[in-house]
């Protein structure tokens, strides 16, 4: 009797992951018509998690631009953040905040959706960041005035205006007297604005930060234009 061998699996016809950024469009579409403009990143991490889709925002190492900025930052200000606190705003998986904590700031990484928080404690087993699951628009009065370093890489951008200007007012508050704020994030260059995140900042959004108590210092363009990196400082007046 002949041997019936099985066919080998063809890897093609496994199912594969979605591309998140398709997803995103469809979870962020339903999220703004239903007047809540951050409920679908929790959504989006969640299918993440699942395998469902790929994940979103998915990197190990700090953000590109932010890193060599960081790391001028640094040699200018002593070399460590030993002694300092730090903050990354909608941190997602947490390879910002580890990033810190590795150069020695005390860091908090917070985000709106829990299961990007879920992971960035699972992926950092024994991290001294201190996670958790925040909202911006609702800040914990705890954080308020909080951090000599505060860095937001495109989390202003996910969000349409409203609330974004109350977003930035937010990301602002939290800098302490002295302290630095670094943002990155897509920069408009002329094109048509799109209807759905991620929304490329304009000068003026920029300037919404500075209604947080802050000083604009520093604008460059980055990434051949693509992107701003821009920092702010909030005076000590003491
Ligand atoms: C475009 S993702 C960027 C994630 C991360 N900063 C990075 O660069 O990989 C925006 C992040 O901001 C978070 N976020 C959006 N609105 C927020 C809010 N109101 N408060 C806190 N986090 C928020 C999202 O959950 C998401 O993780």
């Amino acid at each position: 009797m002949a041997q019936h061998t099985p066919p080998a699996p063809d890897p093609a016809a496994a199912p594969q992951p979605r591309d998140w950024d398709l997803r995103a469009d469809v979870l962020s579409t339903e999220a703004l018509a239903s007047g809540d403009p951050t409920a679908w990143f929790d959504r989006l991490y969640a299918e993440g998690a699942a395998g469902e889709v790929g994940m979103p925002w998915e990197r190990d190492e700090p953000q590109a631009q932010f890193a060599p900025w960081f790391e001028a930052w640094l040699a200018r200000h002593g070399g460590d953040g030993r002694g300092r606190r730090a903050v990354v705003v909608g941190c997602g998986l947490g390879a910002d905040a580890e990033h810190l904590a590795a150069h020695g700031f005390e860091t908090v990484g917070f985000d709106v959706a829990p299961t990007a928080i879920e992971q960035a404690k699972a992926r950092h087993a024994g991290s001294t960041v201190e996670y958790r699951v925040a909202d911006l628009l609702d800040l914990d009065p705890g954080l308020v005035g909080r951090f000599d370093l505060v860095v937001e890489i495109f989390t202003l951008q996910a969000l349409p205006n409203p609330p974004r200007a109350q977003a930035a007012a937010a990301i602002a508050s939290l800098l302490a007297p002295g302290g630095t704020l670094v943002l990155v994030a897509f920069r408009d260059t002329g094109l048509p604005a799109p209807e759905l995140p991620p929304y490329p900042l304009t000068e003026s959004d920029l300037l919404l930060v500075e209604t947080g108590g802050v000083v604009l210092t520093a604008t460059a363009e980055v990434a051949d234009g693509e992107r701003w990196l821009v920092t702010y400082e909030r005076p000590d007046l003491g």
